[in-house]
């Protein structure tokens, strides 16, 4: 039952339908997709996916601002933001999908299932030769909560894993390189590159032509697995990459345009797999009740979990 004590939800998203969101907020919380004018004062918590640039600095009452996903770009790219908590999907759920994602692609590649695809195309017995987990090293660019999880599920099934972040950290079993001094070093050593970073004015554009010349040569070449953003890739020097051998393959979950057009070459590359940024999706069903205990959080006084550190880049 909504409870007139608490605050106003504004759900402001763009590009889905927010009517499962809304469903699952609003039994707690009145919840609005516009607010009662501009500077709505019964608005206390906004729920946000790409909303209007400048909207929310106009909500006086406004106490956090809660992202839909685990990235916050699409917040940050309000050039007029309230100096109000924001908070991002940090959720079990989330994580997983994003572990299985990453097992599956690396797998996929590992194992070399596209040659297996076209011999079985061909009805031809044919195998080949394979190396074992061990010898083969998965590098993570962004070791944060979904990074963390996926190095340590490969870590479980054999993979020598590296990982690179802005700031020093420590997992058990992972070698880790960090800030740009160590970033040539981390790529020299990688056979499978997995990339797991936000989308900052610092990492907008850094899978580059450049970047991907610099991973491991051996074995038939490496591969790049985009699940972070798009806008931290360049397609067309993926394509290059992939048409002079600099890459063996690639899977995309993420473009610089999203929805990808259909007539971009990487849709029918034969080295490249897609998915419509479908690796994690934040599902409602788990999300929606962890947004409601933080704002309840914030209205008893206490400080929610998940800030984003907007010093940190952003
Ligand atoms: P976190 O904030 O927990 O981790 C981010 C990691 O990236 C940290 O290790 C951070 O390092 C590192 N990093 C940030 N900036 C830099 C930089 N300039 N140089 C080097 N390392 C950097 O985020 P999550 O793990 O929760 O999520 C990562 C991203 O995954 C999200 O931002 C989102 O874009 C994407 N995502 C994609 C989904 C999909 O379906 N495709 C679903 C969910 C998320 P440090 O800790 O040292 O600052
Ligand atoms: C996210 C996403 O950031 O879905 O969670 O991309």
């Amino acid at each position: 039952m909504v409870d007139a004590n608490k605050g106003k939800i504004l759900l402001s998203v763009t590009g889905f339908n927010p009517k499962k969101w809304h469903g699952l907020l609003s039994p707690e919380r009145e919840v609005v997709l516009e607010p009662a004018g501009e500077t709505d004062p019964s608005i206390t918590h906004a729920v946000v996916w790409y909303h209007p640039a400048g909207q929310l600095a106009k909500l006086p009452n406004l106490k956090a601002i809660f992202s839909i996903g685990a990235g916050v770009d699409h917040i940050m790219t309000d050039p007029d933001l309230p100096d109000v908590p924001i908070v991002r999907v940090v959720a079990e759920n989330l994580t997983q999908h994003m572990v299985e994602y990453v097992v599956w692609r690396v797998l996929d590649h590992h194992r070399q299932a596209s040659h297996y695809r076209k011999r079985q195309g061909e009805s031809v017995w044919q195998g080949i030769e394979q190396r074992a987990a061990p010898d083969v090293t998965v590098g993570i660019m962004g070791m944060g909560t979904l990074g963390g999880a996926v190095a340590k599920a490969l870590t479980a099934i054999g993979f020598k894993v590296n990982g690179w972040s802005r700031s020093q950290k420590t997992f058990e079993g992972v070698k880790t390189y960090s800030g740009q001094g160590e970033l040539d070093s981390f790529l020299g050593k990688t056979d499978i590159l997995v990339v797991l970073l936000p989308l900052t004015p610092q990492t907008r554009g850094i899978i580059n032509y450049d970047l991907l010349s610099k991973l491991r040569k051996e074995h038939g070449g490496p591969v790049l697995i985009n699940a972070g953003r798009g806008k931290l890739q360049s397609d067309t020097d993926i394509l290059r990459a992939l048409g002079d051998g600099t890459l063996r393959e690639a899977s995309l979950d993420v473009f610089e345009q999203e929805p990808l057009p259909a007539s971009s070459p990487l849709w029918k590359h034969p080295k490249v797999f897609i998915t419509p940024h479908a690796a994690a999706e934040s599902d409602p069903n788990h999300l929606a009740p962890l947004m409601l205990a933080q704002m309840d959080k914030i209205e008893r006084g206490e400080t929610p979990d998940n800030i984003v550190d907007r010093s940190a880049g952003y």
